[in-house]
This record gives structure tokens, C-alpha cells and sequence, in this order.
């Protein structure tokens, strides 16, 4: 990779398209489910490889919950089996994991994996990889007011904000790839993205992999950044 990439900071990925790579093919979503989790562990170990300090994966949304129970349940396992499938793994490539989003609806065996793994990660500092689960950036904004609420506050600014969302222990996204050509957010991380560079392309997620990440990063690193300011 050329030296004057511009290495994001912070990518968060919405991975999108798996049910039409597996419709394509004849087979059942969750077969595409099942790929995408494999697209998830390549990504991860080649934004580990090019130095990317956090990474994001919107894996259930809020409003999921639509799909039917047999595809549910297979998105829960596939998540819950690659938590515990080769315990050494995260720590072994120094991968810290976290989760955002709100975990009570979840099957306590899910939620007990990932609690485990977030421990047994803790200390891991190479990279950060955060688990979007049960996550809408609607419903943390809700969350977040009520917590702030039940502490009494009467006057807010964005730092008491921030510091009570899902994500205040994330630098906001400096870049967010979604995959399978869909051009919106649904629903994702509507306040942190205020200033992130978007990229949509066709490339459905099963189908990510490093080339696609060098690609993404390339394109990146060519946009301008201004944050209201000047160039
Ligand atoms: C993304 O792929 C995975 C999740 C939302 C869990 P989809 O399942 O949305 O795939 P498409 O959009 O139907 O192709
Ligand atoms: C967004 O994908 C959510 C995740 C990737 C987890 P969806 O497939 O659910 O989004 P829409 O329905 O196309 O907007
Ligand atoms: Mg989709």
C-alpha cells in the first residue's frame, strides 16, 4: 500500500447485501448471514494489518427485529458462535471488543458470550472492534436523554451528550463503508456521523475482503475534510 494513504482512524461498516448474495446463489439468507460473518473476521484482521484503531459492525438494527424468528435466531448464533468459537483468538491479534446498542432483548446466552468476551478483552489495545447489536441511533438517543433525565439534569451541551452515549468510548467514525450499493443510514449512529466521509459501494458484504478495504481506503484518503473551516 503507497505511503500517502490517509489511514482512517475509526471505520464503521454497514453490512449490507448478505440475503441477496445468497438469493443470487439459490440459498437460504441466513447462508449469507453465515459468509458474512467470515467477511467480518477477514475485514477485521486486514484493518488490524493497515493499522486502523477501531472498527465498526452494524450487525442487528433496532428494527431487525421485522425479519422472521428463523433468520433472528440465526444472526444471534453465527454472532454468538464466532465470540466463542477460539476463545485465544481476540487476544491473541490484541482485538479489544465491545459492544453499543441495547442488550436487554437478547437471549441470555448471547448476551452472557459477549459480556465474557468483553472482559477476556479488555486490556487488548491493537484494535477495537464494537459489535453494533440491537442498535439504532434513534433509540440510544432516547436512552441517552433518560440517563441523563434520571441524573437530574435540567441544562445539557453535547459533551454531557456524548459522554452518555453508547459510544463515548469511541472517537466518532472518521469513514463509514456500506456495502451493496444502498445509499442511506438506517438508522445508524445519526449523531457521531455528523462529519464522517461516506462510501457506498456495490460490492455486496459476504463479497468484502482486503481489496476491497485497500480500495475503500484509497478513495478516502482522497477526500478533503473540512469541518465547516477553510481548506
Ligand atoms: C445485512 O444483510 C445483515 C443484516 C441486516 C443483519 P441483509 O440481510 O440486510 O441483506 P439484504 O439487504 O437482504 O441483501
Ligand atoms: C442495515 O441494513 C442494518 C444492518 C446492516 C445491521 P438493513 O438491510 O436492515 O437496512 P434497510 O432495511 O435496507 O434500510
Ligand atoms: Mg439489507
Amino acid at each position: 500500500m503507497s505511503k500517502n494513504l490517509k489511514i482512517p482512524q475509526h471505520i464503521a461498516f454497514i453490512m449490507d447485501g448478505n440475503g441477496r448474495w445468497a438469493q443470487k446463489r439459490g440459498l437460504p439468507r441466513n447462508a449469507g448471514h453465515q459468509r458474512g460473518i467470515k467477511a467480518l473476521e477477514k475485514t477485521v484482521d486486514a484493518c488490524c494489518k493497515y493499522g486502523i484503531k477501531y472498527v465498526t459492525f452494524y450487525a442487528f438494527s433496532t428494527e431487525n427485529w421485522k425479519r422472521e424468528k428463523q433468520e433472528i435466531d440465526g444472526i444471534f448464533s453465527l454472532i454468538r458462535d464466532y465470540l466463542n468459537d477460539n476463545p485465544d483468538y481476540f487476544s491473541s491479534k490484541g482485538i479489544c471488543v465491545k459492544h453499543i446498542g441495547d442488550l436487554k432483548p437478547f437471549p441470555e446466552d448471547l448476551t452472557s458470550q459477549l459480556i465474557k468476551t468483553e472482559k477476556s478483552t479488555a486490556k487488548n489495545n491493537k484494535i477495537v472492534l464494537t459489535l453494533a447489536l440491537n442498535y439504532g441511533g434513534r433509540d440510544e438517543i432516547v436512552r441517552t436523554f433518560n440517563k441523563l433525565l434520571n441524573k437530574k439534569k435540567k441544562v445539557v451541551n453535547y459533551e454531557d451528550i456524548s459522554s452518555s452515549l453508547d459510544t463515548h468510548f469511541l472517537p466518532d467514525p472518521d469513514f463509514v463503508i456500506r456495502t451493496s450499493g444502498e445509499k442511506r443510514l438506517s438508522n445508524f449512529m445519526m449523531l457521531q456521523l455528523s462529519y464522517s466521509e461516506l462510501y457506498f459501494p456495490k460490492v455486496l458484504w459476504p463479497d468484502f475482503d482486503e481489496k476491497q478495504l485497500v480500495k475503500a481506503i484509497k478513495i478516502y484518503s482522497k477526500r478533503d475534510r473540512r469541518f465547516g473551516g477553510v481548506k
